[in-house]
């Protein structure tokens, strides 16, 4: 089959992450029979130095005209980059944030597991880690404090600040139905995040998702406080199948979440609409520090590739040869440095994806 597919490499470490899992995708082509046209998109600071915006119309459009959306990272040193010298509105995140928008991609999917073989680079204690976990969390990505309305000003000749958390009861309803959904297929536990106890936000939050779950009786739900969550996370992550909650939280718990995993280099996403187009993209940033050193983890990214073959493309055998062909490299021992420890051998980015292309059969 052939299929269109829109690059887009970004800033920082986004260029070479996004080598890798192209490379993983051309072997999967070859070994297929698959067909995939790239194009590239600008975003973020490489889409300011070309044309002085994060996001162009012309982005959005290519964006839409293809059948899966695979992005590497955006943004840069907020210290040190002329990009953070513009107006918050033009600076590189605003750019992906707009296209989350365009797209409507309100759907955002991060699975958190942990690998047998990455215990070692797990800060968790092994009695903690017990047989390891496996969650997904669903976060809602175009709403909330992110796309509320803010503003700065002086009152009174003081400096004052407002971000708006706003939610509709239809904006809660679409993403509980795909967590229900996500439930469905795994193990059928659904944990709702929120701060009910303070949000009204949260308490209409809690109210739209318990209506949802009457279509979902086969779906055992429970409602957790987000600060406890955050707890629960480090006490004991095995609780969890999937995790529903809101923008914010959600930014914030898939941070934490990811570090668990051995590395933030490892959590994958997926950010969906109504339609089978999705934005593929890992969780972390642009990590510019390391920009151009060929250090940077490419699992990631590559993950999220096999999670755009999966659900974008329907390729299921082609992203079950893509995971376990990571598998396979990091039983071998690979190890990109943010994942190293004892006995295993350090590679650098290029090397871990043509290892890993290499395992696809
Ligand atoms: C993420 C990132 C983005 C977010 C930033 C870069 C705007 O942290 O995808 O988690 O906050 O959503
Ligand atoms: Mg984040």
């Amino acid at each position: 089959m052939q299929y269109k597919i829109a690059l887009i490499p970004g800033d920082g470490i986004g260029p070479e992450i996004v080598r890798e899992a192209k490379k993983i995708l051309d072997t999967v082509c070859e070994k297929y029979g698959h067909t995939f046209l790239y194009k590239e998109v600008l975003l973020g600071g490489a889409s300011i130095d070309v044309h002085g915006v994060p996001l162009t119309a012309e982005a959005v459009e290519e964006a839409k005209a293809s059948d899966a959306v695979l992005m590497g990272s955006i943004g840069g040193d907020a210290k040190t980059s002329p990009w953070y010298q513009l107006e918050p509105s033009k600076r590189p995140e605003a750019g992906l944030l707009g296209i989350r928008k365009a797209l409507n991609l309100f759907a955002n999917l991060r699975p958190a597991y942990l690998y047998n073989e990455l215990r070692g680079a797990c800060p968790l204690r092994d009695d903690i880690i017990g047989d390891g976990f496996d969650l997904i969390i669903v976060r809602e990505l175009t709403g909330g404090l992110y796309f509320g309305a803010r503003k700065t000003e002086e009152i009174d000749g003081v400096r004052t600040a407002v971000d708006t958390l706003t939610y509709n009861e239809n904006e809660i309803r679409r993403i509980a139905v795909r967590a229900f959904e996500t439930a469905r297929k795994r193990r059928k536990q659904l944990t709702s995040v929120d701060k009910a106890n303070v949000l009204d936000s949260s308490r209409l939050w809690r109210s739209v998702v318990e209506e949802v779950a009457k279509d979902y009786p086969d779906v055992s739900l429970s409602h957790m406080l987000v600060d406890n969550c955050a707890m629960q996370l480090v006490r004991d992550p095995a609780q969890f199948d999937v995790i529903l909650t809101e923008n914010m939280f959600g930014d914030i718990l898939s941070d934490e979440a990811s570090m668990i995993t051995g590395s933030i280099g490892m959590l994958s996403s997926a950010s969906l609409n109504e339609t089978r187009l999705g934005l593929y993209e890992p969780s972390h940033g642009s990590a510019p520090d390391i920009a151009g050193q060929d250090k940077a983890n490419p699992i990631a990214t590559i993950l999220s590739a096999a999670m755009m073959l999966r659900y974008s493309l329907d390729l299921d055998r082609e992203a079950d040869a893509v995971e376990d062909a990571v598998r396979k490299v990091l039983q071998k021992g690979y190890r990109t440095v943010d994942i190293m420890s004892d006995g295993c051998v350090c590679v650098g980015t290029a090397e871990m994806g043509d290892r890993i292309a290499a395992e696809i059969i």
